[in-house]
C-alpha cells in the first residue's frame, strides 16, 4: 500500500516516543489492568502478535506472551536462529511480511537502527522489547512500581548505579525525564551516557519539570534519593567482563550506599541480577526491594502499552 495512505501508526522505540501525557495515560492503564487483568480485550479475535527475540529473555518472552494472550491475541514467539532474518534476509523485507498479518511487532534486538528500519516500513506498531541504547518497556514497568509506592513519580529522584551507557541507564534518563524525575546516573569515567540521549533527556525534563545529571561519585548520587537502581555490570553482548567488574566495584548498590538514601527508599532491579557484584544479596533479598512487583508490572505495562498502540494511540477503552 502507499505509505501516503496509510493511518498513522504509532511505535514505541524509545522512552520519549510516549509524551508525558501518554505515558501518565499508558501508567493509569496499566494500573487498572493490573486491578481488572482479564477485563481488556482490544485484540478482536485471535490476532497474531510476532514477538521476536535476538538475545535471550526470561521475563520479556513471558510477560509479552502472556499479556498477549489476556488481551486476546496470539503471540507467536520467533527466535532469531529459526527466522529467515537470522539467514540473512532483510530487515525491511521480514516488516513487509508481518505487517500484513499480525497486529503488533514486539522485537529484541542489538542496534537500535535495526528497530528504526522494522518501525519505517511497518504499517502496524513496532515496540522496542530491548536494544542495546534502550529497554523502554521496562521503564514502564519500573514507572508503574515507583507509582505504586509513591503515588506519583514527578519529583522524586532515581539514583541509578553502575554502567551509564547501558539501555537500562539510558531508558532512565530519558522515561524518567518524561515522568518528572530527578534522575541522576552514578558511573565511573569510561560508563558514562551517550551525550546526545542525555541532551534529549535534558531538554525532556527542562518541560516536565525533572532534572537529569551524570556525577562520578556514588556516595553523592545516593544522598536522599528515593529510588535506587542498578543494573548488571555485563549486558548482553558486552565483553571484558573481569575489566568491567573491576570498574564498576565502587558503583555496587549495598547496605552501606542505601543507608544515604531517603527515608523510605526503594530499590529496583530489572533482572536478571548477578548477587554480590551490581547489588548485595542483601540488599536485593531485603525490605526495600521491589524487584519482584517490578518484574510482574512488566505484564501489566506492555498489556496497558500494546492496548493503547492497537486501539490508536490515545483511544483507552473501558473494560469490555
Ligand atoms: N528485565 C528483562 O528484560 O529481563 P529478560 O532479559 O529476562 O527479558
Ligand atoms: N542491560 C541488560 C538488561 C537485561 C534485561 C542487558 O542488556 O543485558
Amino acid at each position: 500500500a502507499d505509505p501516503a495512505l496509510r493511518p498513522p501508526v504509532r511505535h514505541f522505540l524509545k522512552d520519549d516516543d510516549l509524551s508525558p501525557a501518554e505515558q501518565a495515560q499508558v501508567l493509569d492503564l496499566a494500573e487498572a489492568m493490573k486491578k481488572d487483568r482479564f477485563g481488556y480485550r482490544p485484540f478482536a479475535g485471535p490476532q497474531t502478535v510476532a514477538v521476536l527475540f535476538d538475545k535471550p529473555s526470561t521475563r520479556t518472552r513471558i510477560s509479552f506472551a502472556t499479556g498477549i494472550g489476556e488481551l486476546g491475541g496470539l503471540p507467536l514467539i520467533i527466535d532469531a536462529g529459526s527466522s529467515q532474518m537470522g539467514r540473512g534476509e532483510s530487515i525491511e523485507d521480514t516488516a513487509r511480511v508481518l505487517e500484513r498479518q499480525v497486529g503488533a511487532i514486539v522485537w529484541r534486538t542489538a542496534g537500535q537502527e535495526r528497530i528504526e528500519a522494522m518501525a519505517s516500513v511497518s504499517s502496524v506498531p513496532v515496540v522496542n522489547a530491548l536494544t542495546d541504547e534502550f529497554h523502554p518497556c521496562q521503564i514502564l514497568a519500573d514507572l508503574q512500581t515507583v507509582r505504586e509506592r509513591f503515588g506519583r513519580t514527578a519529583g522524586l529522584t532515581l539514583a541509578y548505579f553502575g554502567d551509564g551507557a547501558n539501555n537500562m541507564a539510558h531508558s532512565y534518563l530519558l522515561g524518567g525525564a518524561v515522568a518528572g524525575m530527578h534522575v541522576r546516573v552514578a558511573a565511573p569515567d569510561g560508563y558514562h551516557p551517550d551525550p546526545a540521549i542525555l541532551r534529549r533527556a535534558a531538554e525532556v525534563a527542562a518541560e516536565t519539570g525533572g532534572s537529569v545529571a551524570v556525577l562520578s561519585d556514588a556516595a553523592r548520587a545516593a544522598t536522599g534519593a528515593d529510588v535506587v537502581a542498578t543494573d548488571t555490570w555485563v549486558s548482553m553482548g558486552q565483553d571484558g567482563k573481569e575489566q568491567r567488574i573491576a570498574d564498576l566495584a565502587p558503583f555496587q548498590v549495598n547496605a552501606a550506599l542505601m543507608s544515604l538514601a531517603a527515608p523510605g527508599a526503594v530499590v529496583l532491579h530489572c533482572l536478571p541480577a548477578y548477587r554480590d557484584l551490581e547489588i548485595s544479596a542483601e540488599v536485593l533479598d531485603g525490605p526495600q526491594s521491589l524487584v519482584w512487583d517490578q518484574a510482574e508490572n512488566r505484564l501489566h505495562a506492555q498489556k496497558a502499552l500494546l492496548h493503547w498502540l492497537v486501539s490508536g494511540a490515545g483511544a483507552v477503552t473501558e473494560p469490555v
